[in-house]
């Protein structure tokens, strides 16, 4: 098989989720039973990665230590004949190759997807912000993946309608041109002002880009809250090739504030054959 990379940015602070990721980054909160890295690499997997891209800041190494092998702990768990626990852990650890790269500065989503340039090379590859699970039959990415060799192998932006009102906290589409639900984008924002905006159609934080957007953020000066944008990166390729955006089918559940974590894993509880009967029945301990 081609050789697929899947850049993960993972570098944030996690400052909407703080005091929980004071000691432990974000991309390792679990969400029933694994932390959230693993469910944005299985995705990735799932949408044809072969490779993974972690960019990291310095002292978040234990996102890349969940996803590598770990021989004496499986060793471990074979003499104590914990099978399902060593296949948990043997499935974390094998999933994708994972290369770690580091952002110095906090400089922003484009600045991080820059810091994978010399491992991504001259092929086209996704981009997902774990802030999110896609939940749904086929996952956002894969669909993505589709319509990348759909619209001639250019880069595909997920998409999806918010309300007017919460635009600001998002990259906004202005698209020209719609085939089913596929957008022609003909201009790209970073979190606009409501009024300001062309449309409803909101970035969702899952991407497949072709090299070239790499020149293009070497060239992007900070944008929105002082950051290189990714967006903005993305937005200054429209003219030079043709960027389409997808309305993805299914959901995206937050991970990423204490709220939506929550909602989440109740959710996800809810609809699973292991953990619904924990949320309908809390086993709570009483003193007697
Ligand atoms: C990032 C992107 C933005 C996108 C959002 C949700 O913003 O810059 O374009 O709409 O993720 O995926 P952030 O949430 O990091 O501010």
């Amino acid at each position: 098989m081609d050789l697929r990379h899947c850049v993960i940015p993972a570098a944030g602070l996690g400052t909407r989720f703080l005091p929980a990721t004071k000691a432990v980054p974000k991309e390792l909160l679990p969400v029933l039973d694994r932390p959230v890295i693993q469910w944005a690499v299985e995705e990735a997997v799932a949408a044809g990665a072969t490779d993974i891209v972690l960019v990291l800041a310095e002292g978040k190494e234990a996102i890349a230590n969940h996803l590598l092998p770990d021989p004496p702990l499986e060793r471990l768990l074979e003499e104590r004949g914990k099978r399902r626990e060593l296949e948990a852990v043997r499935h974390a650890g094998h999933l994708a190759n994972v290369t770690v790269v580091y952002q110095a500065e906090p400089n922003g989503l484009g600045d991080a997807v820059l810091c994978a340039a010399d491992v991504v090379g001259e092929r086209p590859f996704m981009c997902m912000l774990p802030d999110d699970l896609s939940v749904g039959a086929k996952p956002a990415l894969t669909q993505l993946w589709e319509a990348h060799e759909r619209h001639g192998r250019g880069p595909i932006i997920a998409l999806m309608r918010v309300p007017r009102e919460d635009i600001s906290r998002y990259g906004c589409a202005d698209v020209d041109l719609t085939e089913g639900r596929d957008h022609h984008v003909r201009g790209l924002v970073e979190k606009p002002k409501p009024a300001d905006a062309k449309s409803d159609l909101a970035v969702m934080g899952r991407y497949v880009l072709t090299p070239d957007v790499f020149d293009a953020l070497r060239a992007t000066p900070p944008g929105a809250l002082g950051e290189v944008q990714l967006t903005d990166g993305i937005a200054r390729l429209i003219g030079s090739r043709d960027i389409w955006g997808v309305e993805f089918e299914g959901r995206l559940l937050d991970v990423g504030t204490p709220a939506g974590w929550l909602q989440t894993n109740l959710q996800l509880a809810s609809d699973d054959g292991e953990f619904s009967p924990a949320v309908h029945a809390a086993p709570v301990r009483e003193a007697v």
